[in-house]
């Protein structure tokens, strides 16, 4: 037995004491870090892999202002692979392939496809690679008869402006624009169709300056994965689809089947960017570190909805789990950032996580209540509220043993009696809070003067310079609005 000389402490035990600063404007500062080596954030905040918090809503609104969501694994296979290809097909520079339609189809079936796909046009071939006409809701909207083909509607070929691979967007914005067109088929040299420039796109791309975007453009996602053998398979599933990194999530991820988990992944996806956890100790981060991960989730009961701590007497206050992690890191001499998950309340707390080295910030209970989190809204005394639930409580727990039977995967494990589960969550509902983009608006509004506070143009300098003072519970009070009456 042995008891650490020091104190474990959390973000509400201390401060971040102000520096001198060469900052003049928040808008100057700097919020970019690394999620991995391999993708950069414009903003340092990653939506939690939990079923009332992201799925590919949340995920596409994440990535559009620059974070990044991580879809959750409690869901069969296909079900996690169609959220992660949702949200690689939400926009893109050309969109690779496009819903085709054939000439001789119904009218109300290109409806029907349409809604479905949520789409505003087809292509039209005949199952081959050749175009041979575009149909858009236009077309379709009014037509009198439903059971009239396609080919009666749709734009042939001879009308249809196209542009070769590789045109640059501001050339198809260019011709979307002199034709009042709205899509743009792109045909290669041999007359074959390879994809579809929408307007729409490159609206969005517009809108949304800050995106998350892989090389072709399309907004970047995670996917998290198990430790069991099957879960190689998902592994495989996740990234056919698109994933832009795995997170191998465990519970106690200090343990030797994650860092089993993580080399075989390594061995079997040699590109892939891997993330795993949940650690709290320094020998924690470093012997994930050396297994071969990207990044180190970091964070033992600290979450809003975690009874870890109270069920098993185990885990590390949040901003020590943190620090003591970054240093775990550094003895292994690999550059490999740290996800700071769990625990953040404010913009204060998100501040003093990066100041004590994490790179990133993973939230779950505060992001639960907003629009494009999974679960409809409930009104209660005329308040409007959304339900959280950590992923090991027991409502998951028995969620979760109904998609292993939708699955047919009769485990020992899904033939647990509920009375001999022991969770350590608890489900919980929290206010809502409107969309995630008015959050994070707040959020980063707080890091901008946050940075401007410490010094710091940027998240690495905050980090050089950050000096945390220890508080008494008289500080707590202090720094909270008191003695008035909140209106
Ligand atoms: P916040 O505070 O943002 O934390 O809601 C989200 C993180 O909490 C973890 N999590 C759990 N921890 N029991 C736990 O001890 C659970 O049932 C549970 N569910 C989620 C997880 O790391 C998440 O990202």
């Amino acid at each position: 037995m042995k008891i650490r000389p020091t104190k474990g402490l959390t973000f509400d035990d201390v401060l971040l004491v102000p520096k001198r600063s060469p900052v003049k404007s928040r808008q100057e500062v700097d919020t970019s870090t690394w999620l991995t080596p391999g993708i950069r954030l414009q903003i340092p905040i990653v939506s939690a892999n939990m079923d009332t918090v992201t799925e590919a809503a949340m995920a596409i609104a994440m990535a559009r202002a620059g974070g990044i969501g991580i879809i959750h694994r409690f869901m069969t296979v296909e079900q996690q692979a169609r959220q992660v290809a949702r949200v690689k097909r939400a926009e893109a520079f050309m969109v690779e392939h496009p819903y085709a339609i054939r000439q001789d189809a119904t009218i109300a079936e290109a409806r029907r496809l349409m809604q479905v796909h949520e789409v505003g046009g087809l292509v039209v071939t005949n199952g081959g690679e050749e175009l041979i006409g575009l149909v858009t809701q236009r077309d379709v909207l009014l037509a009198p008869d439903e059971t009239a083909p396609v080919g009666s509607v749709m734009t042939p070929p001879d009308q249809i402006v196209s542009v070769p691979p590789d045109t640059p967007p501001e050339e198809a914005r260019a011709l979307l624009h002199q034709h009042r067109l709205e899509k743009l088929p792109v045909i290669d040299r041999q007359g074959r169709l390879v994809g579809l420039i929408t307007a729409q796109d490159l609206v969005k791309h517009q809108r949304y300056p800050n995106a998350t975007k892989d090389s072709k453009g399309r907004l970047r996602v995670g996917a998290a994965i198990g430790v069991k053998p099957q879960d190689m398979a998902r592994a495989e599933a996740l990234l056919e689809a698109g994933a832009d990194l795995l997170v191998v999530d465990i519970a106690h991820g200090h343990a030797d089947h994650c860092i089993q988990m993580v080399k075989d992944l390594r061995r079997a996806f040699p590109e892939a960017q891997i993330v795993a956890g949940n650690v709290a100790s320094r020998e924690g981060a470093r012997d994930l570190a050396e297994a071969g991960v990207d990044a180190v989730k970091v964070g033992v009961g600290p979450g809003s909805i975690c009874t870890t701590r109270i069920v098993t007497g185990f885990g590390v206050p949040q901003l020590t789990a943190i620090m003591n992690s970054v240093q775990g890191i550094a003895d292994t001499g690999r550059r490999v950032p740290v996800i700071a998950d769990g625990g953040i309340k404010t913009s204060g707390d998100m501040v003093k996580a990066l100041a004590a080295g994490a790179s990133t910030v993973m939230i779950g209970g505060l992001f639960a209540g907003c629009e494009e989190a999974p679960g409809a809204t409930v009104i209660r005394d005329g308040q409007k509220f959304k339900v959280v639930r950590g992923m090991a409580s027991l409502g998951a727990a028995m969620g979760r043993k109904a998609v292993e039977k939708s699955n047919e995967d009769e485990s020992a494990e899904s033939q647990e009696d509920w009375e001999k589960v022991v969770p350590e969550g608890v489900e919980a509902v929290v206010p809502y809070r409107g969309t995630v983009n008015e959050l994070l608006y707040q959020l980063v509004g707080g890091l901008r003067s946050g940075l401007s506070y410490g010094g710091a143009l940027t998240i690495e300098e905050l980090q050089t310079n950050a000096e945390f003072i220890e508080i008494t519970p008289a500080g707590v009070r202090e720094s909270h609005s008191h003695d008035v009456n909140r209106l």
